[in-house]
């Protein structure tokens, strides 16, 4: 329980034991589940945490409240990694007053009743609330990531209660804010975090950051990861750029092969890339990677590049997958290259042309396609691909 503003308390929890975020996506640094406690004239918990860790969390809190009573929960966020202690929480302090959106209320109805919420404030974009010395201002935020979010303005401290915004996977480690600890890790898990699980929508994290540009904020409490402080800054820009699918210079080239003969593919692409001048070429093969890694890096390069064998003629399992995950993220302001190969009968370059027509990426030729295995004309073409590339990022 550390300290985080005067009256605001960090009352969260680790994850080291979940393998799998949403049971999809690896943990290897694991999670933290972030929940505030105030403690002014009125006493106030903003969001919850996993129903794992419920009874450590509401220990804290009794702790912190030390005989207080618990006057308002603000729920910013309804995903049961935020809210899976409500009930819990309403069976040791029935009379705290739950606060959220409209939309919050319908999901609490339906996730645990609406007895829970007879004790209710519903709150619209722009609604205040004094606990005394902090003033909150609620902040609609709808579709980061979920239609029922809000972000909590304290006023008097100028800190954000930001729900998922900014946050990022790695457990927080003997300290809570990004003065205490080393964030290096955190920083490199928020592109993955971004890409994976906000990343289909743009649009909304564009409105919500806009909604911001008018208020002044010096600290960020997301719910997952560290307090923003001192890397504020680079923490909005990262979400500012990735929602507005902007990328840095560099090449992903994705990849299924059961052989050899599609990677050797990759590999010459590869160099083609490399001889264009670009430095930063990042080969994954779709059978080791997983994807939320090779999305992460789709969201943070400029170029892609996609390849498979045919396979029962349609592409390659995991490449078909990763073609659904990119298609529902919408992800756009690409180039986009395409390889393929068979052994009698083709079918990857078509599928994978097929793709590229539907997407929203420049497509920079035609899809490239080998018989069998790589020829010295095809390796030439492999790398006249990946220059191809270079040239188009190189403007
Ligand atoms: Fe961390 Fe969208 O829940």
């Amino acid at each position: 329980m550390q300290k985080v503003e005067d009256k605001i308390y960090y009352v969260g929890v680790n994850d080291r034991e979940k393998h799998l975020f949403e049971n999809l996506w690896p943990l290897p640094h694991g999670v933290s589940y972030n929940s505030y406690l105030i403690l002014d004239d009125k006493t106030a918990l903003v969001d919850t945490v996993d129903i794992c860790y419920s009874d450590r969390f509401l220990q804290q809190v009794e702790i912190l409240l030390d005989g207080r009573k618990l006057d308002y929960l603000i729920i910013n966020h309804m995903e049961p990694d935020h809210s899976g202690s409500i009930r819990l929480l309403k069976q040791k302090y029935p009379d705290v007053i739950l606060v959220g959106t409209p939309k919050a209320f319908d999901m609490i109805n339906g996730f645990f009743g609406a007895a829970i919420a007879d004790n209710k404030m519903e709150v619209k974009d722009g609604h205040k609330l004094s606990l005394g010395e902090h003033q909150l201002t609620f902040y609609t935020a709808p579709m980061v990531h979920w239609p029922e979010v809000m972000f909590t303005y304290d006023e008097t401290v100028k800190l954000l209660f930001s729900a998922d915004a900014f946050g990022t996977f790695g457990t927080i480690d003997g300290g809570v804010t990004d003065e205490q600890i080393d964030t290096e890790l955190h920083m490199q898990e928020m592109y993955r975090y971004y890409s994976n699980i906000v990343g289909k929508y743009g649009n909304p994290v564009q409105k919500a950051l806009s909604k911001l540009a008018s208020i002044e904020v010096k600290t960020i409490c997301s719910t997952h990861g560290p307090i923003w402080k001192k890397r504020m800054e680079e923490a909005v820009s990262i979400y500012d750029r990735l929602s507005r699918y902007e990328a840095e210079e560099g090449v992903v080239i994705a990849y299924g092969s059961m052989y050899g003969n599609t990677e050797q593919m990759a590999e010459a692409i590869a160099e083609g890339c490399v001889a264009g001048g670009i430095h930063k070429v990042i080969l994954h093969s779709v059978s080791k990677s997983h994807q939320s890694y090779i999305l992460s890096d789709i969201f943070r390069y400029k170029g892609l590049i996609l390849g498979s064998p045919t396979y029962s003629n349609v592409l390659y399992p995991g490449v078909e997958s990763l073609l659904s995950k990119i298609v529902v993220r919408e992800i756009r302001n690409r180039y986009l290259g395409l390889f393929g190969s068979f052994t009698w009968a083709g079918a990857a370059a078509r599928h994978l042309q097929t793709f590229s027509e539907n997407s929203k990426m420049e497509l920079i030729s035609n899809a490239l396609e080998i018989k069998q295995s790589l020829s010295q004309g095809s390796y030439a073409e492999c790398v006249a691909l990946g220059k191809r590339m270079a040239e188009c990022i190189k403007g």
